[in-house]
């Protein structure tokens, strides 16, 4: 008989959130964040789901940037992305400079990633390819008060239901939030001064969707009933004390929300006009 193999069970948990699907940004100009979004970092444009000139969904991987047009939103804090090919996003950051002036865009090597902002002052953090992902969306991290993390971290594992703890690293005290399979949401504690909520969100689904629920309406939490199959809210407070710890909105969606695991399309950024290959065409994430 062959040895019996171990194998750690708990490794392949995840909570009651499933994923962090998409980051809504609102852009003045979809032109401008065409140039940046698609052309600069190599996303695709969704499609199907197309809002003219109005509206832009972004696919990255199999999560998306939302960016409906109005005055620009700045997320406080940044959003890290994984890309291909660290020195095919160079080559294509690099050409978009020119028509780029005058906007706040800029990028810079950091060690193992490159710093971007995008046109309007967001910062974006694009890692290469790891065993978990090759394109996408997998955390954003948010500035928050000292003192903050413990509270977030009840927030997120009693209302929520998905794992959260706090962490202490080089930069600092942090609540880590597992947003599903290999996703994270971090609230960092910074002394530096925070800008006021602007109203960007993210989207979640989750497998449980009515115990949040009712815990956010016991609080008073829930800031919009948007329909049978999702509802959003803002304040994260912390469940011991009911004391606002930080704001940011969350449209929450459940499995039978009919976007979820919605085949979102993707390109293979490298393909060009010089180097192109027939059948090459799709990226798979
Ligand atoms: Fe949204």
């Amino acid at each position: 008989m062959s040895e019996a193999r171990e194998f750690d069970r708990a490794e392949e948990d995840i909570g009651n959130i499933l994923s962090m699907e998409h980051i809504n940004l609102t852009v003045p100009d979809q032109q401008i964040a065409a140039l940046f979004y698609v052309t600069g970092l190599g996303f695709t444009r969704d499609p199907y789901i197309d809002f003219g000139t109005f509206n832009m969904w972004i696919n990255a991987g199999e999560q998306q940037f939302h960016l409906p047009k109005r005055d620009a939103q700045k997320f406080r804090g940044h959003i890290g992305v994984i890309v291909p090919s660290l020195e095919d996003l160079k080559r294509r950051l690099n050409g978009i400079v020119k028509p780029m002036a005058g906007t706040e865009f800029a990028w810079e090597e950091q060690g193992d990633h490159i710093r971007v902002t995008c046109p309007w002052g967001n910062d974006i953090r694009a890692y290469g390819p790891n065993d978990e992902m090759s394109l996408g969306i997998p955390w954003a991290v948010l500035d928050v008060a000292p003192d903050t993390a413990d509270g977030i971290v009840r927030f997120y594992t009693q209302v929520l239901g998905t794992p959260a703890e706090v962490i202490d690293d080089n930069e600092g005290r942090a609540a880590k939030v597992s947003m599903g399979d290999g996703q994270w949401l971090y609230f960092r504690e910074t002394d530096a001064e925070i800008p006021a909520y602007d109203g960007h969100h993210l989207a979640i689904y989750v497998s449980n969707f009515s115990n949040p629920h009712a815990a956010l309406v016991e609080r008073g939490l829930i800031s919009e009933e948007s329909d049978q199959h999702q509802y959003r809210f803002v304040s994260i407070v912390d469940p011991d004390t009911g004391k606002e710890l930080t704001e940011i909105e969350h449209e929450v969606r459940s499995v039978k929300h009919p976007m979820f695991k919605r085949n979102l399309v993707n390109r293979n950024a490298a393909q060009s006009f010089f180097n192109y290959k027939n059948g090459r065409d799709v990226f798979v994430p």
